[in-house]
C-alpha cells in the first residue's frame, strides 16, 4: 500500500518530466536549424542579446552573461541572460540572472570571484561572486536628466545560480555625465585594492576600492587620445606578457560609432598601469578586429593562473544594423572566444593579437586536402577553411553559392580587401553592404584561417596576426570555393555543439 501512494505521488510528474524534456529537447533542436543560426558559436535561445557581460570562470564553468530582452528580438529594457560551459564552446543556457528593478534597467558590467571576501557578502570558505553592472533609468532618461546611469552590485553565493541585489545600490552615483556606465573590475595585487574601469561619454575613468562597495574616483584617460567618432564603451584593462616576458598593460575600448567600417569597433592602447594612472606607449591608433562585427569585447575574469589565458568574446555584430538583420526569433551571436598575446614589433612597439582559443581543435572533424586549381565544394555550412599563400602574391579566396552571391577576400599590394558588398540580401539596411579594405603595414601574409557558421565568417591571418570578424546572410548557402596564389590548403567541418 505504501509503495502504491509513492508510485502514484511521483509517477505523474516524472511522466510529465519525461515529456516535457523530449519536447523541450525536440524545440531546442527545431530552433538551433534554423538557416542563419550558428551551430559553434553563442546565441540565446530565443530573443535579443548584445553584449557579453560579467564573465568569470569558477570551479570548472566558465560563465557568460550577456544584455538580453526576453520579450522581444530588438532591443529593450536590458536584463542579464546567462550561460555556462566548460569549454567555452558547448554552452548550457541558464535562467535569465538579472532583472530590471526600480532602479532602472541592468546595463552592462563585469563579475569576479572575491576571494578573500574583502566585500563581506560571503565568507572565506564560501566566496561571494560579485558583479558590477550599470543601472539605466529609463524614466531619468526621459526627464532629460544627466544622472541616470548608476552603478550597481549583485553577488552569488551559489556558483553563479541565483543573483542578490547588493540592499544599498547604487554603489557608485552619477556625477551628472548622460554615458556613465559598463564597470569592469579586477583586483590589483601590487596595490592591494579593486580597480574599476568605467565609460564616460569620450573617456575611461578609473576608481578603486577595498570592498567592491565604496569607490574611489583615481584619473581619467583619453579624452584627447584615440578615436572620438563615438561614444566611449565597454572598457577592459588587463596585463600581458609579450613574447619575451616583458609586463604591458591593455586598455579596451569599444567605440560607437566612428569604427574604421563604419558603426562599432573596439580600439585598444598599450602602456602602464600603477594602480592609478594608464599611460599610453604612443598616440596611435590601434583597432582590436579589422572586421565590421566584433563589439563590446571583454575579457574572462579569475581563470586560473596554471592556465594563465586571457580569453576574450565580443559580441557577434554592429549597432548600424544589429536590430535589422534578417534572423527571425534571436538576435545576434558572439564571436568565437579568443587568446589575446602581446606582440613586440620591430620599432620596439607592442600590438595585441587574437587566436582562436585551442579548445577549437576538439570539435574540428577530419582534414579534407584542397586543390587549389580546382573549383571545391564546401563540405559544410559550419567549416574551418585553412590556406597556406604563393609567397609575394596577390591571392584571393572566394566563397560563393548557386545564385551568384559571394564574399571574397583578396591582397592587393599592401592591403586586404574583404568584399562582402553581394553576400546577403541586403535589403535590411543600407549600412551592411561594404568592402573593408585592411592595411597590411608590415606584416606578411603567410597563411589564412576562415571560420564559417552559417552566418559569420572570422578571419585569423598567421593564426593570430590580424582578425576580421564579419556577418554575412547569403540567401542560399555558399558551397562553393575559388581560390587565386593559394599554394595549399584544407577543410574540416565543425561539430554542431546545439543538439
Ligand atoms: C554597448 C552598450 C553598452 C551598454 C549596453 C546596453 O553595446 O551600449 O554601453 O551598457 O550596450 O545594452
Amino acid at each position: 500500500m505504501k509503495k502504491l501512494v509513492y508510485e502514484s505521488k511521483f509517477l505523474f510528474p516524472t511522466l510529465f518530466l519525461i515529456l516535457f524534456s523530449g519536447c523541450q529537447m525536440k524545440r531546442t533542436a527545431q530552433k538551433y536549424q534554423e538557416r542563419y543560426r550558428p551551430q559553434y558559436h553563442f546565441t540565446p535561445e530565443s530573443h535579443w542579446m548584445n553584449d557579453p557581460n560579467g564573465m568569470f570562470f569558477y570551479e570548472g564553468e566558465y560563465h557568460l552573461f550577456y544584455q538580453h530582452y526576453p520579450k522581444d528580438i530588438v532591443w529593450g529594457p536590458m536584463h542579464w541572460g546567462h550561460a555556462v560551459s566548460k569549454d567555452l564552446l558547448h554552452w548550457e543556457q541558464l535562467p535569465i540572472a538579472l532583472y530590471p528593478d526600480s532602479l532602472g534597467y541592468i546595463f552592462s558590467g563585469s563579475a569576479v570571484v572575491d576571494w578573500k571576501n574583502t566585500s563581506g557578502l560571503g565568507t572565506s570558505e564560501n566566496p561571494p561572486i560579485v558583479a558590477l553592472y550599470t543601472y539605466h533609468d529609463p524614466i531619468g532618461e526621459q526627464a532629460q536628466k544627466n544622472d541616470f546611469q548608476t552603478q550597481g552590485l549583485a553577488y552569488s553565493l551559489d556558483r553563479g545560480r541565483s543573483w542578490k541585489k547588493y540592499q544599498n545600490n547604487p554603489v557608485l552615483q552619477n556625477p551628472g555625465i548622460r554615458d556613465f556606465r559598463d564597470p569592469k573590475v579586477f583586483w590589483h595585487e601590487t596595490s592591494k585594492h579593486w580597480i574599476m574601469s568605467l565609460a564616460v561619454q569620450d573617456h575611461i575613468a578609473f576608481y578603486r576600492s577595498p570592498d567592491l562597495i565604496e569607490w574611489e574616483a583615481l584619473t581619467t584617460f583619453g579624452k584627447d587620445l584615440g578615436a572620438h567618432g563615438g561614444v566611449w564603451e565597454c572598457p577592459d584593462l588587463f596585463p600581458l606578457n609579450d613574447q619575451n616576458g616583458n609586463e604591458k598593460w591593455v586598455l579596451l575600448v569599444s567605440i560607437n560609432p566612428g569604427g574604421p567600417y563604419g558603426g562599432s569597433a573596439t580600439q585598444y592602447f598599450i602602456g602602464d598601469f600603477d594602480g592609478k594612472t594608464f599611460t599610453p606607449q604612443d598616440t596611435q591608433i590601434r583597432w582590436m578586429d579589422f572586421g565590421s562585427d566584433n563589439y563590446a569585447g571583454v575579457t574572462y575574469s579569475d581563470i586560473p593562473a596554471s592556465d594563465g589565458r586571457k580569453i576574450l568574446i565580443g559580441w557577434m555584430s554592429n549597432w548600424d544594423y544589429a536590430n535589422q538583420v534578417p534572423t527571425e526569433t534571436w538576435r545576434s551571436a558572439m564571436t568565437l572566444p579568443r587568446t589575446l598575446s602581446l606582440h613586440q614589433t620591430a620599432d620596439q612597439k607592442f600590438e595585441l593579437r587574437s587566436a582562436a582559443i585551442d579548445e577549437m581543435s576538439t570539435i574540428l572533424g577530419p582534414e579534407q586536402k584542397l586543390d587549389p586549381q580546382a573549383a571545391i565544394t564546401l563540405l559544410a555550412q559550419e567549416t574551418q577553411l585553412y590556406f597556406e599563400v604563393a609567397p609575394d602574391s596577390d591571392w584571393s579566396v572566394t566563397l560563393s553559392n548557386a545564385v551568384g552571391e559571394f564574399f571574397a577576400i583578396s591582397q592587393n599590394a599592401n592591403t586586404i580587401r574583404i568584399d562582402r558588398t553581394q553576400s546577403s540580401n541586403n535589403s535590411f539596411s543600407d549600412a551592411f553592404a561594404k568592402t573593408l579594405e585592411i592595411p597590411l603595414n608590415r606584416l606578411k601574409v603567410e597563411n589564412l584561417t576562415l571560420y564559417l557558421d552559417r552566418s559569420s565568417i572570422e578571419l585569423f591571418v598567421n593564426e593570430n596576426a590580424l582578425v576580421s570578424t564579419n556577418l554575412i546572410f547569403p540567401t542560399q548557402p555558399f558551397n562553393q570555393l575559388l581560390l587565386k596564389n593559394i599554394s595549399a590548403g584544407h577543410q574540416k567541418q565543425i561539430e554542431r555543439v546545439w543538439k
